[in-house]
């Protein structure tokens, strides 16, 4: 399927460009539009003109789809881990502690998914199955899992981050959506022998693509940023 009409009506190629990346959001339903690999393809040689240190380019992409994407699902929901008790053995997203401004930052968007989706503070079960949507990738039609090669650096980590941003930002010129998916990180031992990932590479995280699915409500909510005072310092004349 074509990438719609209504995205792609941009004028002038700032106004492209600023459209692309203030678009992009975590989008958590996705339709079943198949997103083919003629696209991904063009998806990801424009995801590596990222720049990376001395030009490493460190980073490595599974794409998955269909029966394969499957396996992945099935390894992780039926492994038996639960979502609490998962062990980040690999590298830590987040610190062990939380604290501000962070864990304010982390509350709001927490809350504001569950309020969208109705659901209670306590309801624990409900939140749960959330979380496990993301081993469905959301339903999106494509699932990309991301590697780095684990010998390397926190500035090849960099890197790889910005490649992942830039993958994001051509779906969107294309009218797709992503979801950057963490989740993913900790079941690195259930997702390795499906993709035949080698010991060497560290899995960062996965991510959703496809189109949007605008009824769910988990899509109704966004996201806000800190005003620039709270982090930004301008010095000199
Ligand atoms: C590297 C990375 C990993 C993320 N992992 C997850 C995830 O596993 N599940 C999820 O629902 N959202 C995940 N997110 C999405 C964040 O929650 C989201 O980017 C943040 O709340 C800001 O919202 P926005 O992306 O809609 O602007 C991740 C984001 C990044 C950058």
């Amino acid at each position: 399927m074509l990438a719609r009409d209504d995205k792609n009506e941009i004028a002038d190629s700032a106004d492209a460009v600023d459209e692309a990346i203030s678009t992009r959001r975590s989008v958590r339903a996705f339709l079943p539009d198949p997103v083919d690999n003629e696209t991904m393809k063009d998806l990801l040689r424009l995801a590596a003109r990222a720049p990376s240190g001395t030009n490493m380019q460190p980073w490595k992409a599974y794409v998955t789809r269909g029966a394969v994407k499957d396996r992945i699902s099935d390894a992780i929901l039926n492994s038996g881990v639960r979502a609490e008790k998962i062990e980040w053995d690999e590298y830590k997203y987040y610190p062990d502690k939380f604290f501000e401004p962070y864990l304010g930052r982390r509350r709001t968007v927490g809350f504001a998914l569950y309020d969208a989706l109705g659901i209670q503070r306590r309801e624990v079960e409900r939140m749960r199955s959330q979380h496990d949507r993301n081993f469905v990738f959301f339903d999106a039609p494509v699932g990309v899992i991301f590697t780095i090669d684990r010998r390397l650096n926190k500035g090849s980590w960099i890197d790889h981050g910005m490649f992942l941003q830039t993958l994001m930002i051509a779906a969107r010129g294309r009218g797709l959506h992503t979801c950057p998916q963490a989740a993913f990180a900790p079941y690195h031992k259930q997702i390795r022998p499906i993709l035949n990932i080698s010991d060497e590479e560290i899995v960062t995280c996965g991510m959703a693509i496809g189109y949007e699915d605008t009824s769910k409500p988990e899509n109704g909510f966004r996201t806000e940023r800190a005003p620039l005072e709270d982090w930004v310092t301008f010095l000199g004349d």
